[in-house]
């Protein structure tokens, strides 16, 4: 193909935007340019990164190893987690430690006001944090509830509940790490004889089914990684951070 011809074609995939798409980026541009709160929370916001997995899929043992990576590169990161250590976090770890018991549904519902306090907190809320510049990286977001709930809550419910949450805070990346339930229960009941209370098979069999089908209704709204986790942490590890030079190409050379 001749050289020209090759030339025409790439623009032609570029695809121009419209007139009118240009005017409105111009807009939005000056707009931008003219509120310096805007450019200002525009540059300095930091990116919220989420794991997801079911018990055992090792995403505590992969965030240690993300964060240490991102401090090196001197990236402001905040580490948090899912249910939170609030008033509201604690008091779900006594229903899933079997000291307290509750029904399915107001586990959800509790699972929901934990996130929205999580989101809102006024001393620690991740949303704060985001907006001065930090790196959040949460151990479970709303995909978890979909993924643990909708066995007893149907999930458009759940993801319409979850909407508060996702309003204000969807995240940038979410990594899925792929364990098999058998796997996971197998490195968990390593020195353990007590467990809480969706540490089972039957359960997350569910839930890992759970996970996908929440990713399948939501594929087109979020920005899903999946990850195989049979693999060393090493390796999981350098996958974790492919798919965020992807995501983020500001980490490029740091
Ligand atoms: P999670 O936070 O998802 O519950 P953890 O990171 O705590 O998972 O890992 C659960 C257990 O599996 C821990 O004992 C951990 O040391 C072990 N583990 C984590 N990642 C791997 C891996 N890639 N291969 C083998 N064992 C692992
Ligand atoms: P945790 O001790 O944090 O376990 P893990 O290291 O596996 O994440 O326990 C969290 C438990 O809470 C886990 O079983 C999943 C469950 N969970 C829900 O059921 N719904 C939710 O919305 C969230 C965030 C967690």
């Amino acid at each position: 193909m001749a050289l020209a011809q090759q030339e025409d074609n790439q623009t032609n995939h570029i695809n121009l935007p419209s007139k009118e798409r240009r005017q409105v980026k111009v807009q939005t541009f000056t707009k931008i340019v003219k509120e310096p709160k805007l450019l200002h929370s525009i540059l300095m916001k930091g990116k919220f990164i989420v794991f997801e997995g079911i018990d055992g899929s090792g995403k505590g043992t992969q965030i240690a190893l993300l964060l240490e990576k991102l401090k090196k590169r001197n990236i402001p990161t905040h580490s948090t987690f899912e249910p939170t250590d609030g008033p509201i976090g604690s008091l779900i770890r006594n229903i899933l430690r079997k000291r307290i018991t509750a029904d399915e549904q107001s586990i959800a519902a509790l699972f929901l006001a934990d996130r929205l306090d999580h989101i809102h907190n006024e001393v620690n809320g991740m949303l704060k944090l985001l907006e001065a510049g930090r790196w959040i990286i949460c151990d479970r977001y709303y995909f978890s509830t979909y993924a643990y709930h909708s066995t007893h809550v149907d999930m458009d419910w759940l993801i319409e509940a979850n909407a508060l949450a996702a309003d204000k805070m969807r995240p940038d990346l979410v990594l899925y790490i792929d364990l098999s339930p058998q796997e996971a229960l197998d490195r968990i009941s390593k020195g353990r004889t007590n467990f809480d209370l969706f540490e089972n098979k039957e359960r997350l069999e569910l839930v890992s089914n759970n996970y996908n089908e929440a990713f399948q209704k939501l594929a087109d709204k979020e920005t899903i990684v999946k990850i195989k986790g049979d693999d060393s942490p090493e390796h999981i590890h350098n996958k974790i951070w492919s798919a965020l030079l992807d995501k983020f190409p500001i980490l490029e050379g740091r």
